[in-house]
């Protein structure tokens, strides 16, 4: 039997692996730059965390989440997303009783049960942020200026797509209006939405359907809804975007499928991606942080989907050459190599040496191929003479050197660079 992965679920080989770290530490750099710490979360969650997290009625929790009884007979679920296990650990540590606010940074796989297509897998992986204890909206803005930083520091332009779901003050009626326009028009929507109109009405709004479209052209505008707190609110994060020179639009029908949103949301959009075309998404959460059973602690933040971050970025182009591939001849230098190469990973060099008993000729082949930069050659004439010859892959020049000499000469490059 020879196995595959799960469905929608990836492995990532080299050297897409080695971008994926690049980016990955692109990512962690500039959050700590912005003031975020890094918070490491369990893998699962009690079921409950995501059910009162992010919504019973929503398609992440009922539909799609991997969730299993432990042998206690409790249900445990695979984290669907980050934010929710953020909140309750927030929560449980008490982390907001040295002052607020408490800036986070997570990375990780999370697990959606979904219909795997292009940019849509199980098992994903995101980067992002949460900013728990400021109501202001620059810590709206600062969010989403960050998420734009990081998203351009990688070359990448996404537009920005941005509204305000309102909150309890004024979504209620809205909610019921939205509805009772449904109710009326229900014949004409698509199945699902027919069932969200229920239970996760504000979805409905994000139908793809061409039909259902057509009739939410007609439905009530959620802008005109919004209570003088979130009108304000939504003013100021505009401002503060402006004053900040960043372009945006602003879309009504923006609404995410996580039911935990109150007022700003926003996505980065790149349209290339077709239908999956959100790079980064996130919004305020002012309720979630009680929902956990904690003080009322308003919230914002953002995640990364690295796999379409990784996708939208140019291909590979195969990396700069860098390291040293030792090349021993004869058993004594072989030897000899092994605590020649100790030596220069030790300067934090990538060093490799050969475990296939190659001839020269094929070891020289193979530092090629694992595209180092130099070979260091140990033969029988460099042992009795007490030289070593170092060739550079991508010069093609080749030199006699002493200890001191080819030290300094490979301490000089980049420790674990490119490719390495
Ligand atoms: P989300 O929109 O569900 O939000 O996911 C954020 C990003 O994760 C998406 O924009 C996308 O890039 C990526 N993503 C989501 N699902 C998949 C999938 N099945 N396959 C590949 N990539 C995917 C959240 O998760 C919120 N926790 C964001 C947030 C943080 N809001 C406040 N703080």
């Amino acid at each position: 039997m020879r196995w595959k992965a799960p469905k929608g679920m990836m492995d990532v080989l080299p050297p897409e692996s080695e971008r994926w770290r690049e980016v990955v530490e692109k990512g962690v750099l500039l959050f700590r730059a912005y003031g975020y710490r890094e918070i490491i979360l369990p893998v699962l969650e009690y079921t409950e965390v995501f059910a009162r997290g992010i919504g019973e009625g929503t398609d992440i929790v009922r539909k799609e989440m991997f969730s299993f009884l432990d042998k206690g007979g409790r249900s445990l679920t695979l984290r669907p997303e980050a934010t929710a296990g953020v909140a309750r650990a927030f929560v449980e540590h008490h982390l907001g009783k040295s002052g607020l606010p408490v800036k986070l940074y997570y990375w990780g796989p999370m697990f959606r049960h979904e219909r795997p297509q292009a940019g849509r897998y199980r098992q994903f992986h995101q980067m992002g942020v949460e900013l728990l204890g400021s109501p202001h909206p620059s810590a709206d803005a600062e969010v989403i200026l960050l998420c734009r930083e990081f998203l351009i520091g990688l070359g990448l332009s996404a537009k920005l797509v941005l509204n305000s779901v309102g909150d309890d003050a004024c979504r209620p009626a809205y909610l019921r209006d939205l509805r009772s326009f449904l109710e009326e028009r229900t014949r004409e929507l698509c199945a699902d939405c027919r069932r969200r109109a229920e239970e996760n009405t504000l979805r409905v709004l994000d139908c793809k359907d061409e039909r259902c479209r057509d009739v939410l052209r007609e439905a009530p505008g959620l802008e005109a809804y919004l209570c003088s707190g979130c009108r304000d609110h939504y003013r100021k994060v505009e401002e503060l975007l402006k004053e900040a020179g960043v372009d945006f639009v602003r879309e009504e029908r923006l609404v995410r499928g996580l039911d935990y949103y109150t007022r700003t949301v926003f996505e980065f959009q790149d349209p290339e991606l077709g239908a999956q075309n959100a790079l980064a998404a996130g919004g305020r959460y002012d309720h979630l942080v009680e929902e956990m059973g904690g003080e009322p602690t308003p919230a914002v933040g953002f995640s990364i989907g690295l796999e379409r971050v990784l996708k939208a970025l140019p291909p590979v182009d195969g990396g700069e050459r860098d390291g040293v591939y030792v090349v021993a001849i004869g058993d004594d230098a072989r030897r000899k190599a092994f605590s020649v190469a100790f030596k220069i990973r030790a300067l934090g060099v990538r060093c490799d040496l050969d475990h296939m008993d190659r001839s020269p000729k094929a070891q020289m082949r193979e530092a090629d191929r694992q595209g180092y930069r130099y070979c260091l050659i140990l033969g029988e004439e460099e042992l009795t003479g007490g030289y070593y010859s170092l060739r550079d892959l991508v010069e093609g020049t080749q030199e006699r050197l002493g200890e001191d000499g080819w030290l300094e000469r490979i301490g000089g490059l980049p420790a674990r660079g490119n490719g390495g």
